[in-house]
């Protein structure tokens, strides 16, 4: 295993990071207790030490989001709508009764995190980005199944290059029987649980030598909702934008954006409604979308004994490469933005 702590900015080959932890100078810390947020600060200690009672461990009271910062070409530093995420976290924590951290204070919060760990905001062109992590848990001494006493807020970052192999290059996913959220549970929020359930359909279908699994609709395993932790897409042969829609997918910020991009500067129609998993020949492309995946064109898809595939299982569509390069060319600060898209550091 790599040690992080022997890794400096200056000795990081920015072009060749994987998605992995990598620890960085400075996190973000603030402590709830007693009903309200202390002021926070920035600590160097990357470890959190907290009570064996504590709701996080044993009850799944924990909830996170992704983001990233971008350096652009004049050297500043872009964060990609935080205040999506910010409304997003504090949705995670009212399902799970946790209190929310303030909007506006979560976003200087990761504003002055990414500014204490500016060195290692990679260069403008490397195709790597500073990962944020922004996480809540439940602390405190506790032993019944109820809210925790206290609450951890901290925002830690780490430098990554792309989340699923080759970036642009397409990959191929596989339906899982798995589910990862039930129809009226915690699909729509950012939880931890979420994840500890997914890790085994994800690995299994790695050992298959799939890029994840496909995740259907959890009351009727017809229609597809996620791609491992990621949104689907699909361009119909009529240059539909189409997007499930359910109460149990992550709203993915991503794919809010594409759907605009897709409407306002790509001219499609775009739509969220069924994508039922034994129709994909309508589609001629498709994609994964998502904070860490960016857009990762879905080369094919295994359902059962079927393999589909959509444009090309090693080139991706021209309509999926618009979008990508609509929606980095923003982030990256090269092509204009929508309104308050991008937020300075
Ligand atoms: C389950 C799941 N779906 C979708 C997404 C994509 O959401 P976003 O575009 O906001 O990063 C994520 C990642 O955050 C996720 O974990």
């Amino acid at each position: 295993m790599m040690n992080t702590e022997a890794v400096t900015p200056e000795t990081l080959d920015w072009e060749n990071l994987g998605f992995s932890y990598i620890k960085t100078d400075y996190r973000y810390v603030s402590y709830w207790k007693d009903g309200e947020w202390d002021e926070g600060e920035l600590t160097r200690d990357n470890q959190v030490h907290i009570s064996e009672g504590s709701t996080a461990l044993h009850y799944g009271q924990s909830c996170f989001e992704g983001m990233k910062a971008y350096r652009a070409a004049d050297g500043s530093i872009n964060l990609f709508r935080p205040y999506e995420n910010a409304e997003r976290m504090k949705r995670s924590c009212e399902r799970l009764l946790m209190p929310a951290f303030p909007v506006e204070r979560f976003v200087e919060a990761v504003r002055e995190t990414v500014e204490a760990n500016e060195q290692w905001v990679p260069p403008y062109g490397t195709g790597s980005t500073l990962y944020i992590r922004p996480y809540m848990i439940g602390v405190g001494d506790n032993i019944g199944v109820r809210a925790a006493p206290e609450y951890l807020f901290a925002i830690f970052v780490t430098p990554v290059g792309p989340y699923f192999k080759g970036g642009l290059t397409p990959s191929n996913f596989v339906v899982t029987q798995y589910d990862r959220a039930a129809p009226y549970g915690t699909g729509a929020s950012k939880v931890g649980g979420n994840y500890g359930g997914s890790l085994l359909p994800g690995t299994e279908a790695k050992k298959r030598n799939f890029s994840d699994a496909i995740y259907l609709d959890p009351a009727t395993h017809t229609k597809i909702e996620e791609v491992g932790s990621a949104n689907f897409f699909g361009i119909t042969h009529d240059d539909k934008f189409i997007t499930p829609k359910s109460p149990s997918i992550l709203p993915s910020i991503t794919k809010y954006s594409l759907m605009y991009l897709a409407e306002h500067r790509l001219g499609l129609t775009v739509e969220e409604g069924d994508v039922y998993v034994d129709q994909l020949d309508r589609f001629k492309e498709a994609g994964a979308c998502g904070t860490a995946a960016v857009i990762s064109p879905i080369g094919g898809i295994q359902y059962g004994d079927d393999f589909h595939v959509f444009y090309s299982e090693t080139e991706v569509g021209p309509v999926t490469k618009r979008l990508y390069n609509e929606l980095i060319g923003i982030q990256y600060g090269d092509i204009a933005a929508p309104e308050n898209w991008v937020v300075k550091v």
